[in-house]
């Protein structure tokens, strides 16, 4: 089974052909960085119209690095939201025409399930697993029991962790994007010169709350003289302290959730952490003593498979499809969509779908 992937929910133009034996026979990603860097962050519009420009291109590309042609695939997937909807509908739209011309199967991918099965497609993982999802606009800890069945155990009560790496880089003038800046600058700093609050951490929930924590960075921020400017020493410091306060908050609750994953399930695990934040090296050796400490392993997908990309969205597609899952061709692209909004699939049902719905 081969599956072509196509990512367009922010600010990433991406595409790539999967096997089902999980080759990736193609992975392109095509950053928009630099047509966002003068506002300081993603603008939807700049976001819709350049994956309109380049998308078409990039398929191309993806399709003649993995030496296929259209008539070589099993099923066309798309990311069809959470995310930025101008750009959501251009993949979506996308694969929706090839799916059409080439009666080939369309998936409508929760772009969360990317992530969240992105494990599967580099290690040996089994459901359930417990999963720690961080991006930028996500902190949830959630029961993975299998594809599109979903327990949320815990979430952020504000800020996501990835919003909350972007905001410190811009407060402390490290440019963005802000999560590799802020790590950077944090590997050539130290703790210990100054104070910041670790939010959440003992508490009996498991959720997460990081804008005090920013609040914090803003005021320590504020008070440095001269003002932060790049990497100075302080900078550097500060940043270090922010990793600290965030790695702090992520292993008190990844080892909370351990305890009742491993009550409610039967056993140690896995922690799974996925998304943008996962690519941060600090807070996976963190994760990796956290999950040791409960008996647990921890699997991280490659830190190029953890930031946004379309292997981990045809992976999501390959795993839909071999239950026998597809999408009509009218599904409509949804700006917000809980990962615990997708049903646990019922495959007979599915497939009569797919049979009376897509060509
Ligand atoms: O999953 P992702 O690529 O896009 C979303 O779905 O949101 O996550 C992007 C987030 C951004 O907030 C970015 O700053 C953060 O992930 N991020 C990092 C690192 N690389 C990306 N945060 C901390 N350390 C990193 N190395
Ligand atoms: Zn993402």
């Amino acid at each position: 089974m081969r599956i072509l992937g196509i990512e367009t929910s922010c600010d990433e133009t991406a595409a790539a052909v999967v096997t089902a034996e999980g080759e990736i026979l193609s992975n392109l990603v095509l950053s928009q960085l630099e047509e966002h860097r003068p506002y300081g962050g993603v603008v939807p519009e700049i976001a819709a119209r350049s994956h309109l420009d380049h998308l078409d291109g990039l398929i191309a590309r993806a399709m003649a690095e993995a030496g296929l042609g259209f008539e070589d695939l099993d099923g066309i997937a798309a990311t069809a939201g959470p995310g930025l909807i101008g750009g959501v509908f251009v993949g979506v739209m996308t694969a929706k025409a090839i799916a059409a011309a080439r009666k080939l199967p369309f998936l409508a991918i929760n772009h969360l399930e990317g992530h969240a099965l992105s494990a599967r497609l580099t290690e040996n993982l089994e459901f359930p697993y417990l999963l720690l999802l961080v991006s930028g606009g996500h902190c949830q800890l959630l029961a993975v029991e299998g594809v599109g069945a979903y327990r949320r155990l815990g979430t952020t009560v504000d800020d996501a962790a990835g919003e909350a790496f972007d905001k410190t880089a811009k407060l402390l003038g490290l440019g963005y994007p802000g999560g590799p800046a802020v790590e950077r600058a944090a590997a050539a700093g130290e703790t210990g010169h100054f104070e910041l609050p670790r939010p959440m951490k003992g508490r009996d929930s498991l959720d997460f709350s990081f804008s005090g924590l920013k609040t914090a960075v803003r005021h320590a921020a504020a008070a440095l003289d001269p003002p932060p400017d790049g990497a100075s020493p302080a900078v550097r410091n500060l940043a270090a302290e922010f990793q600290a306060a965030v790695g702090d908050v992520l292993a008190d609750r990844c080892l909370r959730a351990l305890a009742s994953f491993g009550a409610d399930y039967g056993r140690p695990g896995p922690l799974v952490v996925a998304g943008g934040v996962a690519a941060n090296h600090y807070l996976r050796a963190r994760l990796t003593a956290v999950a040791a400490e409960a008996g647990a392993g921890l699997l991280a997908p490659p830190p190029w498979l953890c930031t946004d990309n379309a292997a981990m969205i045809a992976w999501a597609g390959v795993e839909r499809l071999r239950l026998g899952l597809g999408d009509p061709l009218d599904f409509a692209p949804r700006p917000r969509w809980p990962l615990e909004q997708l049903r646990r699939p019922q495959p007979e049902t599915a497939a009569a779908e797919l049979g009376e719905t897509n060509p």
